[in-house]
């Protein structure tokens, strides 16, 4: 079976749509999302992905402020400049790049930005939430892993699920979120004894641990469902995922490319949690007001 490919960069581009209308929509009601986006120090990497986020506010209608502070910040003068946007009205959602230098307490700065305004979904209010199965913001990658799969038609309702990888960020939020749609998961990680075996028993495999190729083609049950969050960066300077793609590709029934997968569809998830948000913090406002 040659695989169904699927395609991130069109599944973005129409959520990205859909998000540019509800803006409009929200404007017309005279209500106008806001996300901030602190960037300390001048990672070159960081730099893009914050260039690609002010970008994308530009082009769905949301509003950005950008906030660029040098290497040397102090944790102190960082926290205050988040106090600021928690304070700020016309800020609905905070984002601050990581990683951070290395004498900045990433936890604390996580900490430090109010659970409704945390887009990132990183607050442990957020995952507390997401563990006890109630609305909270999901970070935007394992969010843009559920929408891939629900565009592509595959229900999870009593399917094997293997996540490779038990990130904060990924792998944990991931599991849960396709336990919370009825999936028996399965977390494997750098102790997991016999890999292969649990991959070849698995309907859908979701790997995030950033290791070229490490997913052998061969591995994946005939007509499984790939989904690869890996980037890596080869030293012939091509781009490869966590899954030997060209071999995965021919037993897999639908795999995600690396690029144009799941990346693509993390900026997409940020501005809907963006707009969450600003809708959250609005019903509140008026509820306060009757
Ligand atoms: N650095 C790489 N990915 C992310 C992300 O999703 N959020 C933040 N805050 N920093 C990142």
């Amino acid at each position: 079976m040659a695989a169904t490919i699927i395609d991130g960069k069109a599944i973005s581009a129409k959520r990205r749509a859909r998000i540019a209308e509800r803006v409009t929509e929200l404007k017309a009601r005279g209500i106008s999302p806001g996300l901030a986006v602190v960037i300390v120090g001048e990672d070159p990497a960081s730099q893009v992905y914050v260039r690609n986020k002010v970008k994308a506010c530009e082009e769905t209608g949301v509003f950005s402020a950008k906030i660029v502070l040098p290497a040397e910040t102090t944790q102190e003068a960082l926290l205050a400049v988040v106090e600021e946007l928690n304070g700020r009205e016309d800020i609905n959602g905070i984002l601050v790049q990581f990683p951070l230098p290395a004498h900045l307490d990433e936890d604390a700065v996580i900490e430090a930005i109010r659970a409704d305004k945390d887009v990132d979904g990183f607050h442990p209010e957020s995952i507390g939430r997401l563990v006890v199965g109630k609305e909270t913001f999901v970070s935007c990658t394992p969010a843009g892993v559920m929408v891939l799969l629900e565009e592509s038609g595959v229900d999870l309702n009593g399917k094997d699920v293997v996540v490779i990888g038990r990130s904060n960020n990924v792998g944990k939020p991931v599991g849960l979120l396709a336990l919370a749609q009825n999936a028996t998961v399965t977390f494997c990680h750098s102790r997991t004894t016999d890999l292969p075996d649990h991959v070849r028993a698995a309907d859908v495999v979701i790997v995030a641990v950033g290791r070229p190729e490490m997913v052998k083609g061969d591995w994946i049950k005939e007509g499984a469902v790939v989904i690869d969050v890996g980037i890596n960066r080869l030293e012939d300077g091509r781009l490869v995922g966590d899954v030997e793609f060209e071999t995965a590709r021919q037993r897999a029934s639908a795999i995600t490319p690396v690029p144009g997968g799941v990346g693509p569809m993390t900026i997409a998830m940020l501005l809907e949690n963006t707009l969450t948000a600003t809708v959250r913090q609005n019903e509140r406002k008026q509820g306060g007001l009757r």
